[in-house]
């Protein structure tokens, strides 16, 4: 008995050292290879599916510079639960590289676990986790921008509209009554954009009064309801709409449409994002401006990192703010500029 342990022992130590020999001559790491997985809260944001094809046109354009590229790509359906089960799945079939835009950017733990278990490196993205949370391995990195900036550009432009045009403040009360169409809850986005457009407003002694909020979780159609009830409360009181993102700007326009307003009788909407949908509006004059939110900056630098990760070159040229932390500006758009971001 002693005997035969003893071989097949011996058997499975020497495959051990065939496989290892194998793998070690050719490929001993295959750094050539980017295969990434990228995962996303919820596969109907207008937003993320841009950002995520412009992600998939900047990885491809590495194939023909030697690397070989392959991206799977799975939408979340605003579930957490169903989010981790797709990193494993995505570790499993052999990524390399994670994108992950969280579903609960409060709640990366399991992720992050199963990702430092196999040496996956993440790049998250849009959704920023908490600072604590990035500290907890050296192979976590995170892509987007300045939330503040944002609301700040956003106020910016309202501020610029209301000064030239007296209009605006429709019952010449000397105060702009405004509503607030608000991203999801908890997202740092919606809270400090809907913060920092209201500061920016003050801060340029605009006379401000604000008559509702609603939180439209990004989303058109949940926009339209929220103000369709806002204008039944309100009336014609609203002289400004201050949307966190453009597909909830183009909401509150659908719902003034569904409810025949002649163009004169409409407020001023503003909105974030510059997605294709945006600046059609803005070029169309019905958005009077929007926030350019760079998502084919964002994904640029992606894609930069995700090789670079994988290929251990390229990181020296990556500029990091805090090591890991990449944030592309905001820009604003008006339509005398709208034609500028359409061409990107
Ligand atoms: C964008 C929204 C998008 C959200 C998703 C924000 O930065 O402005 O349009 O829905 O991210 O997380
Ligand atoms: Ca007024």
């Amino acid at each position: 008995m002693r005997m035969k342990e003893m071989l097949a022992a011996g058997i499975v130590l020497s495959m051990g050292i065939q496989l290892f020999c194998a793998c070690s001559k050719e490929m001993p790491y295959e750094e050539n290879k980017v295969y990434v997985g990228v995962t996303y809260y919820n596969q109907s944001d207008t937003f993320l599916n841009q950002l995520i094809a412009s992600l998939k046109e900047n990885l491809q354009e590495y194939e023909g510079n030697g690397y070989e590229i392959s991206i799977l790509i799975r939408g979340a359906g605003g579930s957490q639960r169903t989010q981790e089960d797709q990193v494993k799945e995505l570790i499993d079939s052999g990524c390399n590289v994670l994108c992950v835009n969280l579903v609960d950017r409060a709640d990366p733990s399991e992720i992050i676990d199963l990702a430092r278990e196999t040496d996956v490196p993440i790049i998250f993205f849009n959704r920023e986790p908490v600072a604590e949370d990035m500290m907890q391995w050296d192979r976590l990195y995170y892509v987007g921008a300045f939330a503040e900036q944002s609301g700040i550009m956003q106020g910016e432009l309202a501020v610029e509209i209301i000064q030239s045009d007296p209009l605006v403040d429709r019952n010449k009360d000397g105060k702009i009554q405004y509503v607030i169409l608000e991203g999801e809850a908890g997202h740092q986005d919606a809270i400090i954009r809907s913060e920092s457009v209201v500061e920016t407003l003050k801060s340029h002694e605009i006379e401000i009064e604000k008559l509702s909020n609603g939180i439209a979780n990004w989303n058109r159609a949940q926009a339209q309801n929220q103000m369709l009830q806002m204008i039944s409360q309100h009336q014609n009181r609203i002289e400004l709409v201050l949307a966190n993102n453009d597909d909830m700007a183009l909401g509150a326009i659908d719902a003034y449409e569904k409810l025949n307003y002649t163009e004169s009788a409409l407020p001023v909407f503003l909105g974030v994002d510059g997605t294709d949908v945006g600046l059609e509006a803005v070029r169309d004059s019905k958005l009077a401006g929007t926030v350019y939110n760079d998502k084919e900056g964002q994904a640029e630098a992606m894609a930069e990192l995700a090789v670079a990760l994988v290929s251990g070159t390229g990181m020296e040229k990556i500029k990091f703010q805090d090591k890991k932390y990449i944030y592309l500006p905001y820009m604003k758009v008006t339509k005398s500029s709208v034609d500028r971001f359409m061409r990107r």
